[in-house]
């Protein structure tokens, strides 16, 4: 394939091509007008002079509308005044399809009014640039396992039992079999995968039935999650700090442009190398306290207090070791007190809260046995689960990543919402 893209015009200053499109903007001064293209990869001005076109090709200047579709021919020339820095001097246009009166147009819209059209709102530069680091996240996220030897487990989706808590489930019938449940987390397959493997991620769509209205919950979300045999906490921790370290580095080396497009000050992005501060929940609670927040021993921290916690450090903060009775049952527990869980959530700065939330896993049979029945999860949906206790059982440990909350705190927005290309949440299914 031949075509040529705006992103590649450097390569073809002088030469007569050929670019397809959509009308972004256009104006004019006299006897010189003016057209913006984008084609998803970049913005060019076509300019077109009375006089040097036919008055055929120089009237398709009042026909196309915002949005219209068409493509333009002619020579390019580095010009640094333009946005890109080169132009297109046209010699001949084609109209593909002239577009009806576009809804979104510069003035500011409301964001229920731009959600309603997600499908158009993806055409905006804003919305480029959020696409694009995201792809740079998730691109970074798969070259860091696949460097490492990891292998790529794919999880199902529909799944016989919870993994996160029944409060969040979304069930569907499943023929003769009775309930299935949308995969809340990857976790116990990858678990699997790690005893067959040695060290895997599983990489895929999670679902979550939240009830909360709040600016980092999505019903539908992304999560990678590594799961590695015979690590334990540290290691866990090791792997999570490097793991962002890469992350944020690749953004910024490879989406310089984007991130100046969002505005980005990315002074807290270019800390995030190791190490990392590690706290525990004792520390994190110590350092509530410090700030004159009321806050009880033993509960899980709440979205307000992640915050508080986070704006003591200028990089992502890991924190360990909670209360058992507020995290999962799979979670083993600290050898040195067995009220705690040797979890690890990371959470970022700037407010962000969570990112990631992990842990070692309990790998003794008798006691995970226990757990379900302590959390009154149904034996038989995990039998398979607890075989990986009998055939072999070593300490592993892993961890989510949620992909729309790194991509809001790295692009530095105000809701997930933004994040992906059509957001799923309490009060939305369209478009
Ligand atoms: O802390 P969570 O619930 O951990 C797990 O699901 C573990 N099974 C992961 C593991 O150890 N393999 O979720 C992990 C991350 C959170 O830190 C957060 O970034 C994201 O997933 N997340 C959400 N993101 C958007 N909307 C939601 N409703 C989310 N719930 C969790
Ligand atoms: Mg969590």
């Amino acid at each position: 394939m031949s075509r040529i893209y705006i992103e590649d015009l450097a390569n073809h200053v002088g030469e007569e091509i050929t670019l397809h499109g959509w009308l972004y903007n256009k104006r004019s001064s006299g006897k010189i007008k003016f057209l913006v293209m984008r084609d998803g990869t970049g913005l060019v001005q076509g300019v077109l002079a009375k006089g040097q076109v036919s008055d055929d090709v120089f009237g398709k200047f009042d026909e196309l509308t915002q949005e219209s579709s068409f493509s333009m021919t002619g020579k390019t020339r580095a010009e640094k005044r333009a946005p890109g820095g080169y132009e297109l001097d046209i010699r001949d246009i084609r109209v593909i399809s002239i577009s009806e009166e576009y809804p979104i147009t510069p003035k500011e819209h409301g964001v229920e009014f731009l959600m309603d059209r997600r499908h158009l709102w993806l055409r905006s530069s804003r919305q480029h640039a959020v696409l694009r680091i995201r792809h740079e996240i998730i691109r970074s996220i798969r070259e860091f396992f696949d460097n490492r030897g990891f292998v790529l487990l794919d999880a199902p989706i529909f799944t016989p039992a919870s993994c996160e808590g029944t409060s969040t489930l979304f069930e569907t019938e499943y023929f003769d079999l009775g309930k299935a449940f949308l995969t809340q987390s990857g976790q116990l397959y990858g678990e699997a995968g790690a005893m067959a493997l040695g060290k895997v991620y599983v990489f895929g769509p999670t679902f979550r039935a939240e009830k909360s209205k709040t600016r980092r919950h999505l019903t539908e979300f992304w999560m990678v999650e590594p799961e590695v045999a015979f690590n334990d906490l540290n290691d866990n921790m090791e792997l999570a700090e490097e793991f962002l370290e890469h992350i944020v580095q690749s953004v910024l080396k490879n989406r310089q442009k984007e991130l100046e497009t969002l505005e980005r000050n990315t002074s807290f992005l270019e800390k995030v190398k190791r190490p990392l501060p590690r706290i525990s929940y004792d520390d994190a609670v110590a350092i509530l306290k410090k700030r004159g927040h009321n806050f009880e021993w033993g509960n899980d921290f709440g979205g307000a207090d992640e915050t508080v916690i986070s704006e003591d450090f200028d990089r992502p903060v890991m924190v360990h070791r909670y209360p058992a009775k507020v995290k999962a049952f799979y979670m083993k527990r600290d050898p040195e007190n067995n009220d705690l869980a040797l979890a690890l959530d990371v959470l970022a700065p700037e407010g962000y809260g969570e990112i990631i939330g992990g842990s070692q896993r309990e790998d003794n049979l008798d006691l995970l046995l226990s757990r379900l029945r302590e959390h009154e999860l149904p034996e038989e949906a995990f039998s398979w689960y607890l075989d990986l206790r009998r055939y072999g059982s070593v300490p592993h440990s892993g961890f989510g990543l949620g992909i729309e909350r790194t991509v809001s705190w790295i692009c530095g927005l105000d809701h997930v919402r933004e994040t992906i290309p059509f957001p799923r949440m309490i009060y939305r299914l369209t478009p």
